[in-house]
């Protein structure tokens, strides 16, 4: 197969790029299966640099598979609060639940068992097998499949999972020895050179020589993605209730959108400061100041928050709320990024 001619072509100078110059992160420098495993559910949908803050808070509360397994919920989303996409943690602590069970607390150093583990897909179990174990596996995700569909200059769709298997297929064939450095040699040249949206550093990267989308100027428009279904819209209205220091919050149904976090009191819709009374009284509290705060809005994979919001004080705990200590809000409650434009309001910043 020519693929295989050219993409065999790969390993070598990008091994002594990634040696040369790799960024020194904290997984990389000790990557014990553990640590490995969690700094891949971090990195999902997540910029390392993003991850970075989390990534030692996390293992320094949860240092095992153990502590991991038996952590309350509530634990669990406060370290995770402001990373989104929050049933990766959920899922990452099933699956320390079932090492635990299943595997005697020792993450099984096997691609199919890792792979049968809740939260863990054939990229997850690839990286951790490759980065942890050694294991022949290719590690092949967003970023791999962008890198690799320009230097073919293909233009099939890398959303049509028969695409991401091929490529598998084809990682697969060329991986050298030290697979999980060159596994992550793939992941850092599309996080750092082969830049999405059109930005690739063709002129810094090792493999300009034999990249058929660089030759052929298509680099920058690769690769083809079938467009995808709009977000939805929803409008909210959020009050930020106070009686005295304490905020009211509440918290999110157990199943579906930011599952189990806290919020504060919102409702459907864009309510006028005479509706959100109403609704506030019809709860049972009564509003003795109410002012207009910014609105805002927040963008989830599959939905768009629009959001108003109103600030309220009252002179009881009244309402099915539960009332934080400022002090509560920063150590206790889990608080999604969605609601980040109000949190200086709610901490009294
Ligand atoms: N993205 C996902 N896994 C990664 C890793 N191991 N290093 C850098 N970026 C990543």
């Amino acid at each position: 197969m020519e693929h295989t001619e050219l993409l065999q072509k790969i390993p070598e100078p990008l091994l002594r790029w990634y040696d040369a110059g790799a960024r020194v992160l904290p997984w990389r420098e000790n990557p014990e299966p553990y640590r490995v495993w969690v700094s891949e559910i971090m990195l999902q949908q997540t910029r390392v640099e993003a991850v970075k803050p989390y990534y030692e808070r996390f293992l320094t509360a949860l240092p095992t598979v153990r502590d991991l397994a038996e952590a309350p919920e509530e634990q669990l989303l406060k370290l995770w609060e402001g990373l989104g996409y929050y049933n990766r943690v959920r899922n990452l602590q099933k699956g320390a639940r079932a090492v635990m069970e299943r595997f005697g607390g020792q993450i099984p150093a096997s691609f199919e068992d890792l792979r049968s583990l809740p939260g863990i897909g054939d990229y997850t179990a690839g990286a951790i097998a490759s980065i942890a174990f050694g294991i022949r596996r290719p590690a092949v995700d967003g970023n791999v499949l962008r890198v690799v569909s320009r230097l073919l200059c293909s233009r099939d769709d890398i959303l049509d999972p028969k695409v991401k298997r091929d490529t598998e297929a084809a990682v697969t064939r060329i991986l050298p020895e030290r697979v999980g450095d060159f596994n992550q040699s793939l992941m850092e040249l599309g996080a750092m050179v082969c830049l999405p949206n059109g930005a690739p550093k063709c002129l810094t990267c090792p493999l300009r020589e034999i990249c058929l989308g660089y030759a052929s100027g298509e680099a920058a428009s690769l690769p083809v993605k079938a467009p995808k279904k709009a977000r939805s819209q929803t409008a909210r209205t959020l009050i930020l209730l106070f009686c005295g220091e304490k905020a009211a919050l509440q918290k999110r149904p157990g199943k579906g959108l930011l599952a189990g976090m806290w919020e504060p009191p919102a409702a459907e819709g864009t309510l006028s400061q005479q509706e959100t009374r109403a609704y506030l009284e019809g709860l049972g509290v009564r509003v003795l100041r109410m002012d207009p705060l910014p609105p805002s809005r927040h963008i989830f994979t599959h939905t768009e928050w629009r959001m108003s919001a109103w600030r309220a004080e009252t002179d009881a705990e009244a309402g099915p709320f539960t009332w934080a200590e400022p002090a509560q809000l920063r150590g206790e409650y889990a608080l999604p990024s969605a609601f980040k434009a109000y949190l200086p309001y709610l901490l009294r910043e």
